[in-house]
């Protein structure tokens, strides 16, 4: 089988040289990678490095190779366009439909998903042009990554980063295998929360559950690839951040609710991934609890926390907002599945089993989607983000 052709798009800012792992990893995963600079590029990575990393010649104008076309033919050919960094004058120019180099002939000739990760400084980002454009490529289909908040050129901070190479590449992955598929969610502002609550005993101590967050991170990133607004709110994962998605890191489940609450205000859907603790201790101790010699341990007393499902589900922040809940379960997993869905009053309801070695910390995930329709879909065992995949083609069904 021919590789899959992907056209990587460098224009000229600093986070250039971040696109040589974007490169190396999209080769190493066995796709043809021609790398489509612009001139401005140049000026921080070479093109011999372009040329080396990707094993294909490497040129900034339409006037090399004039006898293969080159500026029809990448773009007809290429099964995907990434643009890594993506400056605000490049958006500007796909925006308008500009062709005044190799690039943007590229991306005016392909037919294929085109993804834009922009980086630029926070004014540039925030310019009402900017966002004009932006809001004009997500329109016509185009895959526009949100840049990450962070350290940019210079001593300043704030959004505008290039995000972490490894998650675009996630990103390029997953619209690669949808093929040319609309961005189902673009325009919608999801939330989804994962990893599990800690509630502190004293300093040093706290109750938890195994989750990691991993599935929670999966839809995140989907969802983002999908074209959406992603909210993800962390409960302890120490996992790398999602490309394009806006990370709230909570600890307990009373900061879970309120960060959750406060994102869903707005919210398309609401996906509750994350283990919630239950209860938490009544009381927290300020200083460590010390054993006392000879005395038996003092019990620890437990409270209710929140049940945020239920509560969301009860209480929609916006009609027709679709809200999913996660049901571990050890034991009868469709009798509980069943009766939790009608408890929490949830749209969809994702079934899993878990147990010694099943699903906690794992790749893979095995489960059942119920509906409040009626409605039963089995996703076979797979990948995390095929799960993912599945739960959001239910969540669209609903939208629309
Ligand atoms: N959940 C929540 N708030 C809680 C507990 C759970 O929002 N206080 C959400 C979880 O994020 C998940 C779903 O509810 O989406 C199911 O959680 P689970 O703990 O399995 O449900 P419980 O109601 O706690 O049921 P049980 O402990 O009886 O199995």
């Amino acid at each position: 089988m021919d590789k899959p052709k992907v056209v990587l798009g460098v224009s000229g800012g600093i986070a250039a040289y971040k696109a040589c792992d974007l490169l190396r990893r999209l080769t190493e995963s066995g796709h043809d990678v021609r790398v489509v600079p612009t001139a401005s590029a140049l000026h921080f990575v070479g093109a011999a490095t372009w040329s080396a990393l990707s094993g294909n010649p490497v040129s900034t104008e339409v006037w090399d190779d004039v006898h293969e076309v080159p500026h029809v033919r990448i773009g007809q050919h290429a099964d995907l366009v990434v643009v890594a960094p993506a400056t605000a004058d490049t958006l500007a120019k796909a925006a308008h439909g500009l062709a005044d180099d190799l690039l943007t002939n590229t991306l005016l000739t392909a037919r294929c998903p085109v993804v834009f990760a922009p980086a630029m400084h926070t004014e540039m980002w925030e310019h009402p042009a900017t966002r004009e454009n932006v809001a004009t490529l997500r329109r016509r289909g185009a895959v526009v990554i949100e840049p990450a908040v962070g350290r940019l050129t210079g001593v300043d901070t704030g959004k505008g980063r290039l995000p972490d190479p490894a998650e675009i590449f996630e990103v390029c992955r997953h619209v690669l295998a949808r093929g040319v598929r609309e961005p189902d969610l673009a325009g919608r502002h999801v939330v989804v929360s994962a990893g599990g609550t800690r509630e502190p005993l004293d300093p040093v101590r706290f109750l938890g559950n195994r989750s990691s967050g991993k599935q929670g991170y999966a839809l995140a990133r989907t969802a983002a690839a999908r074209g959406a607004r992603v909210t993800l709110v962390a409960a302890n994962t120490g996992l790398p951040d999602p490309a394009g998605v806006d990370v709230v890191p909570v600890g307990t489940a009373v900061q879970l609710r309120e960060a959750v609450l406060k994102a869903a205000a707005d919210a398309d859907a609401v996906v509750m991934a994350a283990a919630v603790a239950d209860f938490r201790p009544e009381t927290y101790a300020a200083g460590k609890i010390k054993k006392k010699d000879d005395k038996d341990p003092d019990p620890i007393v437990l409270v209710r926390n929140p049940d945020i499902l239920a509560e969301m589900s009860a209480d929609r922040a916006r009609p027709g907002q679709v809200v999913v809940g996660f049901a571990a379960e050890t034991d009868d997993v469709l009798a509980n599945g069943r009766a939790k869905l009608r408890r929490k009053g949830c749209d969809l309801l994702v079934v899993n089993e878990v147990g010694e070695r099943k699903t906690f910390g794992s790749e893979e995930n095995e489960a059942l989607v119920l509906g409040a329709d009626g409605s039963e879909t089995p996703v076979p065992h797979g990948p995390k983000e095929a799960l993912a995949e599945t739960v959001w083609d239910l969540v669209v069904h609903r939208l629309s």
